[in-house]
């Protein structure tokens, strides 16, 4: 009999069975929202990246029906063929006015739109010099460009500048970091790292995706916060997890987004949006030009959430923004915190290694807009009763 070629695999799920990292997909059986039912438990979901609760908003779901309507459920083609539509071009000229830069291009995911970003600006040649927890998809792109990685202690500009000044000057280098990071809610050093990208002539590049629709006047971001505009080369954003539906963008210069849509390989070699997923974003910016409350709602809730975890004693690490983790320790903790919340009507996701180091697993939280003080309260509850009886807190 043959043996099986994919036993390796195997072997290495056992692995993760026996650290405890093995887990088994939660399904929603409703919409995605503050409460929803998973796994047949209605839960308080404090897992999503809905910031905003734009999934379920009636501007939103009507926009996506009419374009349905009226252009049918699929776009056909790649962009550079036949799968450019009206809407699409629509979605790229008011993200760009939105991020007041010149131009913006669209891809399938933030993933991708950070992933061929990298991969194609820069060659072999080239250094990227990178945050030490970048998200996935950054580095991936670094891998795929064949650039030299340099990477930095985490927020720390300092060890940036020292590592651009080392090298060769006429060596061209990209500086890279997350506006907010996604496991930590900690925001990058951007400042800092535009001094240093200005003073070296570096590229400067900030992934948003978890900034987007949540910092900034009206969403625009973390450059908007820390009011770096101009300073920022490429922008990347997400249309993904505030903004409610799906895909990526990057803003910036023409030239930027002509090159892209001329080498960035996702944009040329796969399908672009359905119509309805640009109509959703669409209908998206509007709502977030026509109901900041929505934001105010968000960061109320943020504060609320996070100090209620700070008081019952849990350690919230650096978080600055509606993520905020319960760092516990190793990976089985975390599965063990976030199994008996979700037991007691709380879905919070446990993360190990390899997403976080060792010895920093948790449960991360994320508050939305949509969620009631009681939900909350309910939550909070529930994490003082478990992680009294887990001896995570006294
Ligand atoms: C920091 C960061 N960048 C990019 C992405 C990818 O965005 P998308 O979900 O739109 O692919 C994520 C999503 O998890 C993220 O956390």
């Amino acid at each position: 009999m043959r043996r099986d070629p994919l036993a390796h695999l195997s072997a290495e799920l056992d692995d993760l069975r026996q650290q405890g990292l093995f887990r088994s997909l939660r399904v929603l059986k409703s919409e995605q929202a503050a409460r929803a039912v998973i796994d047949g438990r209605s839960v308080v979901n404090l897992s999503s990246n809905n910031y905003l609760g734009l999934t379920t908003h009636p501007t939103l779901r009507a926009r996506a029906e009419e374009a349905i309507r009226r252009y049918g459920v699929g776009s056909g083609s790649v962009r550079p063929i036949a799968g450019t539509m009206e809407l699409h071009m629509e979605l790229e000229r008011r993200l760009a006015a939105f991020k007041n830069t010149e131009a913006v291009v669209v891809f399938q995911s933030g993933f991708t739109a950070n992933a061929a970003t990298v991969s194609s600006i820069l060659t072999q040649d080239d250094v990227v010099v990178s945050d030490e927890l970048n998200h996935a998809s950054i580095i991936d792109g670094c891998r795929l460009s064949r650039a030299e990685i340099k990477v930095f202690p985490h927020r720390d500009a300092e060890a940036a500048r020292a590592t651009v000044r080392a090298l060769p000057a006429r060596q061209r280098k990209l500086i890279i970091s997350d506006g907010v990071f996604s496991m930590d809610g900690d925001l990058g050093a951007l400042p800092g790292l535009c001094e240093v990208a200005e003073e070296f002539e570096c590229i400067m590049m900030v992934d948003d995706a978890h900034a987007s629709g949540v910092f900034g006047r009206n969403g625009r971001g973390t450059i908007d916060h820390f009011r770096l505009h101009g300073r920022v080369d490429v922008q990347v954003g997400t249309l993904s997890k505030a903004i409610g539906a799906l895909g990526g963008y990057v803003a910036g210069s023409r030239a930027l987004i002509d090159y892209l849509q001329h080498r960035a390989r996702p944009f040329l070699f796969s399908t672009s949006h359905p119509p309805s997923v640009a109509a959703t974003c669409l209908a998206a910016i509007d709502v977030l030009e026509s109901e900041p409350e929505l934001i105010g709602r968000l960061w109320d809730n943020a504060r609320f959430f996070k100090s209620g975890l700070q008081k019952l004693g849990f350690n919230t690490g650096a978080s600055e923004s509606p993520i905020t983790p319960v760092i516990v320790g190793e990976a089985p903790a975390a599965m063990r915190l976030s199994d008996r919340l979700f037991q007691e009507g709380v879905f919070a996701q446990g993360i190990g290694f390899p997403t976080v180091p060792h010895g920093k697993a948790r449960v991360r939280t994320i508050v939305t807009a949509a969620h009631t003080l009681a939900d909350l309260q309910f939550a909070l509850d529930a994490f003082a009763r478990v992680g009294r009886e887990l001896g995570i807190i006294q």
